[in-house]
């Protein structure tokens, strides 16, 4: 706070505050160190970290940077080492807190400095995007999942490197990629094909993908570059899907999705691992069996969107070896609701057949808090895939491991979470909004029973892995 002060008053009072010319400068010294560490997330909005916001900012920066919740870095340290550790030096820090106690000079303009990106070296080989402008949506919805059949390209071919096309980054939520059979091309074709306007309601999981895009959180991960001679394999007659996880009212004009691709002929075909941990989530007074109670999973699963919801719920439980008894119904009910209030998940499971896992995305909603993955081999002490004690959704990501983690069919994967619903974590009681962009505006709804499902606001954990033949 002290530190916002100074450089207001400065700047803005007294502006004979006047510069010794061996002062740090934003241009020269501060804007390359943000731009780079910073940049990435932080290039538009009220957040945007560029100079006439920094000293408003600037407190808070030190702030969030001491610690160690800016930059956001998901795994704790003792995670297996990651690709792209998004830290910000100690040297830079000092950097930044020096040029903040004086008053602040701007500088003379040079060349922007660009964001981080992955460089590919070449143009894309294929620009794949919608029709015309692209989609307006006309949902009612508050957000909706669309799927769109992208123009065809020629296989069998392997797409090493990938970039994100999105016109407007505030219309959706994030966009996945995933490469369908030549089978099933048909089959998404007719969902098309019944359906009026561009595209089709959709839900990734219907439609049996060959293998993914998986960085998918529009923002941090606008790019990505397979390792080294690895590649998502298109069969011939295969065609690309594009979801997108729209938010309706922002699409009442058209915005552009797609994807660029870099292809090479050939190339190890990277495999997807996903596994999904149960994530039904209680109330803190416990289980209700009135259908009409918040609380009960009755009510969970009449708010589902997806009709297939408690069949591919209980197929999770039963996956990990759990059912709803075990987990929950034996709790005695009341009406008791802290302000926060942890439940845990976890599953077991086995993988089948070898590989080399080189990347890791986890993918948990809002409730989330705290999140585990280890492998362990038969003997032998357990990989610490990823752990976080403070999951943030904001900041989803996919994680590239430093150097590949080998397993086999003697491996175990344990996974573990965490949730929240306590009174606190709740949406809103109005408008159903959960607070993405932080805690959710009062008032706030009762606890509600949550279950794994596509419907809005159902919890999910599910954790996707990349992997290479051995
Ligand atoms: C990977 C994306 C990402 C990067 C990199 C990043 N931020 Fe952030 N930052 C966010 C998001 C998302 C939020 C808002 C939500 C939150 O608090 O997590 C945020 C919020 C903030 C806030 C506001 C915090 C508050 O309590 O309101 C500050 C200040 C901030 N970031 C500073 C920085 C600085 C300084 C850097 C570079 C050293 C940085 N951030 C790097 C994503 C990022």
């Amino acid at each position: 706070m002290g530190i916002v002060q100074v450089v207001t008053l400065c700047t803005f009072l007294f502006g004979a505050c006047a510069p010794a010319p061996s002062q740090l400068n934003w241009t020269h010294d501060i804007k390359p160190l943000i731009v780079e560490h910073c940049g990435e997330c932080h290039g538009r909005g009220k957040l945007s970290v560029d100079l006439p916001n920094i000293p408003q900012l600037a407190g808070l920066m030190v702030q969030e940077v001491e610690a160690g919740r800016m930059p956001p870095w998901v795994p704790t340290r003792e995670s297996r080492e990651m690709v792209g550790r998004r830290e910000f030096p100690a040297a830079a820090l000092g950097t930044l807190k020096k040029w903040l106690q004086d008053p602040i000079i701007e500088g003379e303009e040079v060349a922007a400095v660009p964001r981080p990106k992955v460089d590919f070296g070449r143009e894309p080989d294929a620009v794949l995007a919608l029709a015309g402008d692209g989609y307006i949506s006309s949902s009612a919805r508050s957000d909706e999942l669309r799927c769109f059949l992208l123009p065809q390209i020629l296989g069998p071919t392997y797409i090493y490197g990938y970039e994100w096309i999105i016109s407007r980054p505030s219309v959706a939520h994030h966009l996945v990629v995933g490469v369908l059979s030549a089978a099933d091309v048909a089959r998404a074709q007719a969902l098309d094909d019944a359906d009026p306007g561009m595209g089709w309601d959709c839900n990734a999981a219907t439609l049996p993908f060959k293998g993914s895009l998986i960085n998918t959180t529009v923002g941090p991960d606008s790019a990505y570059d397979y390792p080294e001679g690895a590649g998502v394999e298109v069969p011939v007659g295969g065609a690309l899907v594009l979801e997108v996880h729209a938010l309706p009212l922002a699409l009442r004009t058209p915005a552009q999705f797609g994807v660029k691709l870099w292809l090479r002929a050939d190339a190890h075909a990277v495999t997807a691992l996903a596994f999904n941990v149960p994530s039904e989530v209680s109330c803190p007074g416990g289980v209700s069996s009135d259908p009409a109670n918040r609380c009960s999973r009755e009510w969970a699963l009449a708010q589902a969107v997806d009709a297939d919801a408690r069949g591919n719920n209980d197929r999770i439980l039963a996956d990990c070896g759990q059912d709803l008894t075990s987990r929950f119904l034996g709790i005695a009910f009341d009406t008791s609701s802290p302000a926060s209030w942890r439940v845990s998940s976890h599953c077991e499971r086995k993988i089948v057949g070898s590989c080399s896992i080189f990347s890791i995305h986890p993918h948990l909603h809002v409730r989330a808090r705290e999140v585990r993955i280890e492998a362990c081999p038969a003997v032998g002490a357990c990989e610490l895939l990823y752990a976080t004690d403070n999951w943030r959704w904001l900041w989803e990501s996919s994680y590239t491991y430093a150097t590949p983690l080998h397993v086999d069919a003697t491996w175990t994967f344990r996974m573990f979470a965490t949730w929240d619903n306590g009174m606190l974590a709740q949406p809103n009681a109005q408008t159903g909004e959960s607070g993405h962009d932080g805690p959710a505006l009062p008032p706030l709804a009762l606890p509600s029973y949550h279950i794994t499902d596509t419907a809005r606001d159902a919890e999910m954990f599910s954790v996707t892995f990349e992997c290479l033949p051995n």
